[in-house]
């Protein structure tokens, strides 16, 4: 009997504009626009990529959601620095709250069912602008007015996207009894210190629209609230989305971004972003980081430089801090600001791979980081790594994550592994190892496992200078000569990543190596599954480069689609690397390179 497979569910993750995976810089305390202007020169000068910046509660008047800081953030300061941004392909980013300070709200006979309710009437809490009312998102009425109050402050200042904080949702007020579900003997025990229920959130006893209390809906308020901003921000931009929120549920990876929270400048907590970084990959929310360089505390030179070489591969990357903390943007010291050119200048390269990671989160649900075990199950060593990681099927990040070290070991599965950073000899294990690398002060080790297939561009100081870009292929061989690879393209922005009918162009490569009588040939080929993203047809490939072939004493010949390439120069063997530039291989047609070695 014929197996019946159910339908493939689409998974349909929250997908990204291809912007948000540049570099953001964020801090709570930037004074004013003239110091968020100064940071986005101090990125300029250093030649380190910056795409957005931030703007925390400062902005605000007295923590006022959709308000400005008269003082030092007025609107006519405000939007002339925003426009600039936007002027040089960079972007704009602004938290928000959920909580609306009391005397902002619409009066109580207008705001029935937009705020959650405690004894008939709104509960009132305490947070950064003092007494506060807390939308209720279970309400399609709150949903609505969010969805206002966004759009009329985007009039005023386009952000490009939105942070929700606080939205546990948090709560500064001591709480006070009112029935049974306040005196829940439940216990929370995430710090270890057995909290009461409506420790620093809202009360248990508060209700929701349709009489549903919050002692059952609890965990749903960050998942809500990113919901409605999500579609709040699509219905005013027609453009995908982006919301980073610190509360998540099942499904939030649909509607957010999300970061591991207020973390320490501390080596520990540069160990432990991995693992829930990971972890929240495998709870279907692809597009997570942690504070680069830690949030609270004064970090250190050397923790912020190894942060950066590590956090430019979080899948989110951006740098966060406290108010009290002294500066450390990534040019603050030369060494950190060689790391980010280092880390940040491999993250621009691998864009294309990365987008295309989105791309199969999407549509399958894999994470964008993801553990060993995900692409090695059959190697039980790996299913208890996690100071490592791979992007995707096969780059191996293997950061350094204690201070002062010079060598970093680092687990390989069987299989042969390239160096990203100087392509050197291979490590070729047959089974997996540990194996003691050097740890040059500047960069993690990154390795691609042979069998891949890259598609890369040029680095650049914004994503857009990085998309105009000519494509090279890395083409890394598996010891049986074989690779394989993908590239999803489309404008980066169109809400629909992938869909039916979408403008899209999507390529799989591989490659594959035959010896006959000696004479090895090495075949990459394209095969082109839909091609409507328009540009692609005039995008090119430039340059194939492949790692692991077989030594040729008597170099290589090169056909491209069948033609005998003559130019001596468009061929270069490097450090193990044979290179074929020179090439214009449009990305929409189907394309074929064959290197054979002379005889
Ligand atoms: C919370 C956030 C933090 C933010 C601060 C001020 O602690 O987690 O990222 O900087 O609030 O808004």
């Amino acid at each position: 009997m014929a197996e019946i497979r159910p339908p493939r569910p689409r998974a349909k993750i929250f997908t990204n504009e291809n912007q948000n995976l540049g570099f953001h810089q964020c801090r709570y305390g930037y004074k004013n626009v003239a110091d968020l202007e100064g940071v986005v020169a101090g990125y300029a000068k250093a030649k380190i990529p910056l795409e957005s910046i931030w703007s925390d509660i400062d902005y605000m008047d007295g923590g006022q959601d959709f308000t400005l800081d008269p003082t030092n953030f007025p609107a006519n300061l405000l939007r002339p620095f925003v426009d600039r941004l936007h002027n040089n392909s960079q972007k704009y980013v602004v938290i928000i709250d959920p909580a609306i300070k009391k005397e902002a709200a619409p009066p109580q006979n207008e705001s029935v069912g937009l705020f959650l309710q405690r004894n008939g009437t709104n509960y009132v809490g305490r947070v950064w602008p003092g007494e506060v009312y807390y939308p209720d998102f279970m309400s399609a009425h709150a949903a609505e007015y969010w969805a206002r109050k966004i759009s009329e402050f985007r009039r005023t200042i386009p952000a490009d996207g939105l942070w929700c904080d606080m939205n546990e949702p948090s709560n500064f007020k001591d709480w006070e009894p009112l029935n049974e579900y306040d005196y829940s003997s439940y216990r929370i025990n995430n710090t270890g210190i057995h909290r009461n229920l409506n420790n620093k959130t809202v009360p248990v006893s508060t209700v929701h629209f349709n009489g549903v209390s919050e002692y059952d809906a609890h965990n749903l308020y960050g998942l809500l609230e990113s919901r409605a901003t999500h579609d709040a921000l699509l219905k005013d931009t027609a453009r995908r989305p982006f919301v980073l929120s610190r509360a998540t549920f099942v499904s939030s990876g649909r509607y957010t971004a999300h970061w591991t929270g207020d973390n320490d400048g501390r080596w520990e907590q540069l160990a432990q972003s991995i693992n829930t970084i990971l972890n929240f990959g495998l709870f279907g929310i692809p597009m997570m980081g942690a504070d680069i360089c830690g949030f609270t505390g004064n970090t250190t030179q050397d923790l912020c430089s190894r942060w950066i070489q590590l956090g430019a591969f979080y899948p989110f990357a951006r740098a966060h801090a406290e108010k009290t903390t002294a500066r450390r943007e990534l040019y603050v010291w030369e060494s950190t600001a060689q790391s980010a050119r280092k880390a940040l200048g491999m993250r621009y390269r691998l864009l294309p791979y990365i987008y295309t990671l989105m791309y199969e989160a999407h549509t399958t649900g894999s994470p964008i980081a993801r553990p060993l075990f995900f692409s090695y199950p059959q190697d039980a060593n790996t299913y208890g790594v996690d100071r490592q990681f791979l992007l995707g099927r096969g780059v191996l990040v293997s950061p350094v994550l204690e201070p002062g070290a010079t060598t970093v070991d680092a687990y390989f599965p069987a299989g042969r592994w390239f160096s990203l950073h100087d392509r050197s000899p291979a490590i070729t294990l047959q089974t997996g190892k540990r194996v003691t690398l050097p740890a040059p002060a500047d960069s993690a080790n990154v390795h691609l496992a042979g069998g891949n297939i890259l598609p890369l561009q040029q680095p650049g100081l914004t994503t857009s200078t990085a998309r105009q870009s000519e494509f090279h292929l890395l083409v890394a061989l598996a010891e049986n000569g074989t690779a394989s690879g993908k590239l999803f393209l489309d404008d980066g922005e169109s809400p629909e990543m992938g869909g039916v009918g979408g403008n899209w162009t999507l390529v799989r490569f591989s490659c594959n190596t035959e010896d006959s009588k000696g004479i090895i040939t090495t075949k990459v080929s394209s095969h082109v599954v839909q091609n409507s993203y328009a540009p692609s047809r005039t995008l090119v490939i430039g340059k194939v480069a492949f790692m692991g072939l077989p030594s040729a004493p008597k170099g290589f010949t090169v056909y491209v689609n069948g033609v005998e390439l003559k130019a001596a120069r468009t061929k270069s063997r490097t450090n193990g690397v044979f290179s074929v530039s020179g090439l214009s291989l449009l990305i929409g047609q189907q394309f074929e390179v064959k290197v054979v070695t002379s005889h």
